[in-house]
């Protein structure tokens, strides 16, 4: 069975707790869960936002509100491994090792942050490196990756492929504008280039885009990858009824 590694933004799952976007993700992991062995690295979210705004408001060091954030993304993680029920392994994994060792049971592994200085982008890279990863696949409120910030700039253009050089530049450009919204952190960017792990960058809020990627049906997003062969789809699609 092929891995793949999942890294799901909390903005996509659990904008805000009011607002969980759980529960469409269930079915459609748990089919995925069956074709191919299954990591999902979880992000903080609105609340892990708002908690870090508060800490920062109260004077709170960085790292403190890294840890804070780690916390939240740990706690989206063990709702998403909740609701999973037995298809997942029970216990959020507190990092990649405890991850890969969770893994042999075969099961969907699910966790959250694991360090201060980074986001969920980077654990996710690093879990694809270590568990082999026939693709990362970084589902997030974005359809993809873009030239420019297309908020602001009308002639920004989205790719639907592109090089790990590529995606290393543009993150690079983008960190340099402040309150910049990457779509991937640069830690990720340089893992994805140097061990060449195919990268999937897609619009998250919509669960069939997930599915459509991975079976070789259209997606709206970026594929990057160094040349060769696509390593997409990595099974059949599902049977219609
Ligand atoms: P996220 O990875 O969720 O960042 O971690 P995000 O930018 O909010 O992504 P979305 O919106 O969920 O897709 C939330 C915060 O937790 C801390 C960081 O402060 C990050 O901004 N964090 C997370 C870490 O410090 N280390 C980690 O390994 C993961």
């Amino acid at each position: 069975m092929k891995t793949v590694v999942l890294s799901l933004g909390g903005s996509v799952l659990l904008p805000s707790i009011d607002s969980n976007a759980i529960s469409p993700y269930i079915a459609v992991l748990r089919r995925i869960g069956e074709n191919v062995s299954l990591y999902v690295v979880v992000g903080g979210g609105g609340e892990a936002r708002r908690y870090i705004s508060a800490a920062r408001s109260l004077g709170i060091d960085q790292a403190a509100c890294d840890e804070i954030g780690i916390h939240i993304t740990r706690l989206n993680a063990m709702l998403l491994v909740s609701a999973l029920g037995d298809a997942a392994y029970p216990v959020v994994a507190a990092d990649q090792t405890r991850a890969m060792e969770y893994g042999l049971s075969k099961k969907i592994v699910v966790m959250g942050g694991v360090t201060p200085g980074q986001t969920t982008d980077a654990v996710a890279a690093v879990l694809a490196e270590r568990t082999g990863a026939a693709i990362l696949v970084n589902a997030t409120s974005v359809d993809g990756i873009y030239s420019a910030d297309p908020k602001t700039n009308p002639d920004a253009r989205r790719f639907d492929e592109m090089t790990p050089d590529e995606l290393v530049q543009i993150v690079e450009k983008d960190s340099l504008s402040a309150g910049a919204n990457m779509v991937i952190d640069m830690v990720a960017a340089k893992i994805v280039r140097r061990s060449s792990i195919p990268l999937a960058v897609l619009d998250g809020r919509d669960p069939g885009n997930l599915e459509a990627a991975l079976t070789g049906g259209y997606f709206r997003g970026t594929l990057v990858q160094g040349g060769g062969e696509s390593p997409l789809p990595l099974y059949p699609p599902p049977q219609k009824r």
